[in-house]
Formats: C-alpha cells, sequence, structure tokens
C-alpha cells in the first residue's frame, strides 16, 4: 500500500515536471508509428540485459514466462523457452511446499526488499505520455508514447554525481525529475556480451532493454495496430457506402426535379 502511494506521488511529479528539466531524445524505435512491429532480435537483446543486470532488483511480475514464445514477439520456440526459464529462475511451489525450476506458465519473479526497485512489467506505459519527447496526441501515433524513450533516456542519464541524505546514497541523473534517483548507474560498455554478435555499448543496451519492456507492457501492440487498421477500412467501406446510398436516394430530388411530381 505504502509503495503504491509513493508510486502515485511519483506520477504526480512527472505530471507537473513534463515541461520541466528532464532531457529525453526521441529514438526511432522500430514498433513506433502505425505499421510498427517489434524487432525481434532487440527483444531477445532486450531480455539478456534485464536478465543479466536488471533482475538483481527489478521483478517482472505481470509477464508470464510462456509469451516469450508468441508470436510478434521475442519469437523463441516453446522448447527454448522451458530451457531457459529451468537455467534462468526457481520459484516456490506451494503445492511442493519447495522451490523448482520455473515453467513457461510460471510468471517472472517479483523482486522486493530493502534496495530493490519497482516491478518493471508496466513501466513503459506507467512513464510514457507526458514524458516522452513526443508529448501527447497525434504526435504518439507516429513517434510512440515516450515510455520507451524515458527508460533508456533514464538508464544512460546519470552523471556520475553522487551524494548522500539521511544514509541513503543519491545518484544524479538528468532524466529522472529531481534530478536525483536512488537507483546506482548500472550500464557501461561491455557490461554484457550479446549472442547476435551486437557490440553491447550502454547505450545499445539501454535502448534494448527499453524495447523489451515496452513489450512486457504491450506484448499485443501489433495485433492491437493490425485491428485498429481493419477497422479503419471497414469504416472508409462504409462511409463511401452511405455516400453512395445517400447520392442515389435523393437524386430524383435534385435540381428542382421533385417540382415536377
Ligand atoms: C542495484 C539494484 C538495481 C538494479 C540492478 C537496477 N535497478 Fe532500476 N531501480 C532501482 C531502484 C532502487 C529504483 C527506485 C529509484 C527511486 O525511485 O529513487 C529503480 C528505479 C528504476 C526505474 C524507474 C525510474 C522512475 O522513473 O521512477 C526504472 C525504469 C529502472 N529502475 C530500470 C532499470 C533497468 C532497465 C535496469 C537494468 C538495466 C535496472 N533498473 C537495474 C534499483 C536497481
Amino acid at each position: 500500500m505504502a509503495e503504491e502511494h509513493g508510486e502515485e506521488m511519483h506520477e504526480e511529479e512527472h505530471a507537473e515536471d513534463s515541461h520541466g528539466s528532464a532531457h529525453i531524445e526521441d529514438i526511432a524505435f522500430s514498433f513506433e508509428g502505425p505499421f510498427g512491429t517489434y524487432d525481434q532480435a532487440q527483444l531477445q537483446r532486450g531480455l539478456k540485459v534485464y536478465a543479466e543486470v536488471c533482475r538483481a532488483c527489478h521483478g517482472l511480475r505481470y509477464v508470464p514466462i510462456r509469451t516469450l514464445a508468441e508470436p510478434g514477439g521475442l519469437g523463441y520456440s516453446e522448447d527454448e523457452v522451458r530451457a531457459w526459464a529451468a537455467d534462468n529462475f526457481e520459484v516456490f511451489d506451494a503445492e511442493l511446499d519447495d522451490f523448482r525450476a520455473a515453467l513457461p506458465r510460471d510468471n517472472f519473479p517479483a523482486v522486493s526488499g530493502e534496495g530493490m526497485g519497482p516491478d518493471l512489467s508496466l513501466m513503459a506505459k506507467a512513464r510514457a505520455g507526458f514524458h516522452g519527447p513526443a508529448g501527447t496526441g497525434l504526435a504518439q501515433l507516429f513517434k510512440g508514447m515516450g515510455g520507451a524513450e524515458y527508460i533508456a533516456a533514464f538508464l544512460t542519464g546519470f552523471t556520475g554525481e553522487e551524494q548522500e541524505v539521511a544514509g541513503q546514497y543519491l545518484y544524479e541523473n538528468t532524466a529522472f525529475d529531481g534530478g536525483w534517483v536512488s537507483m546506482p548507474p548500472q550500464l557501461e560498455d561491455g557490461l554484457i556480451e550479446y549472442d547476435d554478435g551486437t557490440e553491447a555499448t550502454a547505450d545499445q543496451m539501454a535502448r534494448d532493454v527499453a524495447a523489451f519492456l515496452m513489450w512486457t507492457a504491450e506484448p499485443k501492440m501489433m495485433a492491437r495496430k493490425q485491428a485498429g487498421f481493419v477497422g479503419v477500412i471497414i469504416l472508409v467501406v462504409l462511409a463511401s457506402l452511405l455516400y453512395l446510398t445517400n447520392k442515389k436516394l435523393w437524386a430524383p430530388h435534385k435540381y428542382g426535379k421533385d417540382m415536377d411530381l
């Protein structure tokens, strides 16, 4: 409860500061725009960054592990996901009354405790909107909601300055409202090694994990865009039929012909 309240306060600060100091650059993510799609290789790299760096302090408790095999996302096979889950996570099974290797049907574990960060499942949406470079409105349709940009900017926004306030270390961050955050800087060039040969610069890792967190927040984005597009086509067809019907119905009454009746 206290945690939730904290989040709310945060939101307000963000909204108020939307024209303030925080500096966030637009990034042309593949999933933006009306026809954007997730870049499968990027999502796979992002998962690796999450699993090797962020998960130490952040859970993804709303994300079922099996969704890693869903189409339009990371594109792993079910066997790959099963092996990955078993390698990476242990979960407590109430039925066994013991820990066991994670299965695809489990969610990513939650993480809580001293010094741990908020759950990241929905963070890309929680930080979207006002905080994005594109603002709100139509621009969002083409440039995205800004949540992924915010996360990338946040991860690379550390200045290296730190201070201790009432026994807690705070780190200066140009993307974070208020400028000081309790999360220590995480990414530095070469921190991890990507399987696809991409060079793991801090910038690259920030973008990849930001894209991955956009996917965790909205795994069905592609399907939604497609449905929206089909909806628009149906509306256009209906509108033209209506127009033609209307024209036909009124044709006899036009140009004074109705006077002849
Ligand atoms: C050592 C623990 C630790 C690690 C590792 C860590 N974080 Fe954090 N993170 C935190 C804490 C603590 C906060 C809460 C900061 C605050 O509100 O002052 C936080 C906050 C955040 C936020 C929210 C910022 C906001 O606007 O409120 C995001 C996004 C985030 N972390 C992403 C990541 C990502 C992505 C990674 C992996 C690259 C990562 N973190 C790794 C501890 C960590």
